[in-house]
């Protein structure tokens, strides 16, 4: 063996340690440099997060591998690695499915694994994960030199742990500034697209102060999801989110639902009872589907939004909440204000902050990513081996302009595994999902768009209130980013002090 190739990749790796990386690179970094050294057509660096296997970084496998989660007790192969403290290699004719069977990039018409290894990473001595190498030819692995692999396993172990420290660094951070501990978010939201990217940057801003929040956004978007990561992230996470579906509230009882009501109030009040407001105290409420509220209620709230107050049926005094509110949309409130279903004050006091949930036909390839996690979820409700995306499939899916958005593609995909299933049956070590399973109109002539994301204004307003708006929204992002201090703010914005808080107090903020 020539170690010069090996020394010069592993001095490489070493100084990765002590750059400024993403944590995503430091891993891609660490693939590449596996691909170079050893042979093999796929790799992967998944982590432990029980009862998954979730992979981080990925290098010769199809896109949708990031998105998938790895259920360790359906996955043998992944299950003897984690078993081992060494190095596994599976013999070549195993009939052990492999997780990668049907997804290595660039092969015509091959779909299973041949030649495969794996080893458990150990970071103070607690397994964390796993590194995989796949190959599609047998006896691939025959001429890999194993005390090489062992060092680049240990570089593995000494870069995860390093990456780990800086990131945990960042969050201690980040929790001082804070003051309060923030809970870690448990709902995962995926999405690498600049859409996305710049979504979940709004969130942890937004998530850091109590303003109330509108979101917006066509159905199936992910705007309850959205919800669940700004409560998630924000200093509220440790107390409850209390969800309400304005639209499936029944005029009758929706005010006693909403603030409670005193024993006696009405028949069948027996006893007092805390309303949606109440039991939100100290955690934010959600009020999804706002626009089919009635004005009646509608009014109440407002109320309650300006003075933190709520009033429980018949109840004479008033109680104080603190609950933050977060409401959702899918339909166009202005024109709700121009017919007079919606109070357009309540509008602006929720539109404070507007909150754009781009559709997914702009997410680009987003959606294979979210396929992905789909896809593994339908394979483990069927109790499939393998269940993969053809080319044709994908291209389909990339230029669809899903007009459901996430939940019809995770309905179409649910609906696709069944039909592959009919002729292929429940046994093939990988189902494949072709084009004609998925039932849909690829607009092929049309790329997917990609639109930069723009200031959410509403085009019912004149002139003069859009620029209104945009500068409240410039200035409460300001804001928030110099912690709510206002020379500072001034200062960043290049507006003379007076001027500022003058505007400020035109602009009621
Ligand atoms: N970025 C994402 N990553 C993973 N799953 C997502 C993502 N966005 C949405 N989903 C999933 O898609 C489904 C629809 O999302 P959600 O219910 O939040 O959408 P919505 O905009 O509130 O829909 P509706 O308009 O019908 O109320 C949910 O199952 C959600 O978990
Ligand atoms: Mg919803």
């Amino acid at each position: 063996m020539t170690t010069e190739p090996f020394f010069h990749a592993f001095i490489a790796i070493v100084n990765d340690l002590s750059r400024h990386l993403s944590t995503e690179k430091r891993y891609q970094h660490l693939l590449q440099t596996l691909q170079q050294l050893f042979p093999c057509d796929a790799c992967a660096l998944l982590k432990l997060e029980p009862p998954f296997l979730v992979p981080l970084a990925i290098a010769g496998l199809s896109e949708d591998t990031l998105g998938r989660r790895f259920l360790i007790s359906e996955q043998p192969r992944l299950a003897h690695i984690l078993a081992q403290r060494h190095i596994v290699r599976f013999a070549a004719d195993s009939t052990l499915p492999d997780p990668y069977d049907g997804l290595i990039e660039n092969t015509a018409n091959q779909l299973h694994v041949h030649d495969c290894m794996g080893v458990t990473l150990y970071i103070d001595e607690q397994a964390w994960g796993v590194l995989t190498l796949d190959a599609l030819n047998p006896q691939t692995f025959d001429v890999i030199n194993h005390q090489a692999l062992q060092t680049f396993v240990s570089l593995t172990e000494a870069t995860v742990k390093a990456a780990n420290l800086i990131v945990s660094l960042e969050s201690q951070v980040k929790q001082v500034q804070q003051t309060l501990p923030a809970e870690t978010t448990r709902v995962e939201m995926l999405g690498n697209s600049p859409q996305m990217r710049a979504l979940q940057q709004e969130i942890a801003v937004l998530a850091q102060s109590d303003l109330a929040v509108l979101i917006l956004g066509e159905t199936g978007v992910g705007k309850e999801l959205v919800a669940q990561q700004i409560h998630s992230q924000s200093k509220r996470a440790r107390q409850p989110m209390v969800y309400v579906n304005c639209a499936a509230l029944p005029e009758t009882i929706a005010e006693s639902e909403l603030f409670g009501h005193q024993k006696g109030a009405f028949s069948g009040a027996v006893s007092d009872r805390r309303g949606k407001f109440e039991l939100a105290n100290g955690g934010t409420i959600f009020l999804d589907e706002i626009g089919e509220l009635s004005l009646n209620l509608q009014a109440k709230i407002l109320r309650t939004l300006q003075n933190g107050e709520i009033q429980r049926v018949g109840c004479d005094s008033y109680h104080k909440v603190d609950s933050r509110v977060i409401a959702a949309t899918n339909r166009n409130l202005q024109k709700g204000i121009a017919e007079g279903q919606f109070r357009s004050d309540l509008y602006h006091r929720l539109a404070v902050y507007p909150i754009q949930v781009p559709p997914l036909r702009e997410r680009g390839k987003d959606v294979l990513l979210l396929a992905g996690l789909f896809l593994e979820k339908n394979k483990q409700r069927l109790a499939l081996q393998g269940l993969r995306l053809d080319n044709e499939a994908k291209q389909a899916l990339l230029h669809y302009d899903w007009p459901g958005n996430i939940r019809e593609l995770e309905h179409l995909l649910s609906r696709a595994a069944l039909k592959a299933i009919t002729p292929q049956g429940r046994d093939k070590r990988v189902v494949s999902i072709f084009v004609q399973h998925l039932d849909i109109q690829p607009l092929f002539n049309s790329p997917p768009v990609v639109s930069p994301s723009a200031v959410s204004l509403d085009e019912s307003l004149s002139f003069k209130q859009q620029i209104d708006q945009f500068s409240r929204q410039l200035i409460l992002q300001k804001l928030l980013e110099n912690q709510q201090n206002k020379t500072k703010t001034a200062q960043s914005l290049g507006i003379d002090k007076g001027n500022f808080f003058r505007l400020l107090k035109r602009l009621e903020i």
